[in-house]
């Protein structure tokens, strides 16, 4: 990527608290991509610039404390790289796949990966559907992508057995729980639970919905043969088709 020379707004002091000292430098080049390379290749407005760090990187990095040590992430929707991007950043414990359908934005992103160097990302240019009985994850992440119900479509056939969805929502939360009520049910998900996250650390919190499988036991995955298979941590492989009990 090239390099770039406009300005980038600096990180706040609370970012020394989120992001490790080891970490911080590659999170501040991410912001300053996103704020140049992102704003003209259209991928984020050029009103987001300023409140880069406040109103998304920061906020997407207390997703952090959703997510439990050393597990597989897809971020559905990425985007530009949020949430997802920021998680790999913070958290080089977790792989994360980044899915994003349009070709813009994964070419952003893979090149943002070069860039930091970051080993623990994949990017699958691609619907979430697309990877539906193939892939699955501990964790599912997504902001701003589509209504709960939508996302639980989306998301949850990506979702391991004992694994969860995480979406982070806006002040619609607990309408948009309320309204997902009939797909939740329908899929076998159970009771969702709303978190909220960056509590005495952000001026502004970030809400998120946690959802799991209602009856893990239920989800059955049949054993794909051994060339479709990924490996993962040296385990069997996490490609699965899964196909409810
Ligand atoms: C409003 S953007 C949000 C991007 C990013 N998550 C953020 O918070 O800035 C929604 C993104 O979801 C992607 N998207 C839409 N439908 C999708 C689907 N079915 N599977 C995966 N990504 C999808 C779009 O291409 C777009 O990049």
């Amino acid at each position: 990527m090239n390099d770039v020379s406009r300005e980038t707004p600096s990180a706040p002091d609370v970012a020394r608290r989120v992001f490790r000292s080891e970490r911080l430098p590659l999170a501040e080049r991410y912001a300053e991509l996103l704020a140049t390379e992102g704003v003209l290749r259209g991928l984020i407005g050029p009103r987001e610039a300023p409140r880069l760090w406040d109103r998304h990187l920061l906020n997407c990095a207390v997703l952090a404390e959703a997510i439990p040590h050393g597990v597989e992430v897809a971020d559905v929707g990425s985007g530009a790289g949020l949430p997802g991007l920021v998680l790999a950043i913070q958290r080089p414990d977790l792989r994360i796949t980044l899915i994003e359908p349009l070709l813009r934005r994964t070419t952003f992103l893979s090149e943002v990966v070069d860039d930091l160097g970051l080993d623990n990302v994949e990017v699958v240019r691609g619907r979430a559907e697309t990877l539906h009985g193939l892939r699955s994850f501990d964790v599912v992440t997504s902001r701003a992508v589509a209504p709960l119900g939508r996302l639980l479509e989306w998301s949850m056939p990506l979702v391991d057995p004992h694994g969860a969805l995480i979406a982070m929502k806006g002040s619609s939360i607990d309408a948009e729980v309320e309204e997902a009520a009939p797909v939740l049910l329908r899929l076998g998900c159970g009771a969702p639970t709303v978190q909220t996250l960056g509590e005495g650390l952000l001026a502004s919190t970030t809400a998120a919905v946690r959802v799991a499988w209602a009856e893990p036991s239920r989800v059955s995955w049949p054993s794909v043969p051994a060339a479709g298979r990924r490996p993962r941590g040296g385990q069997d492989a996490r490609s699965k088709r899964r196909n409810r009990t």
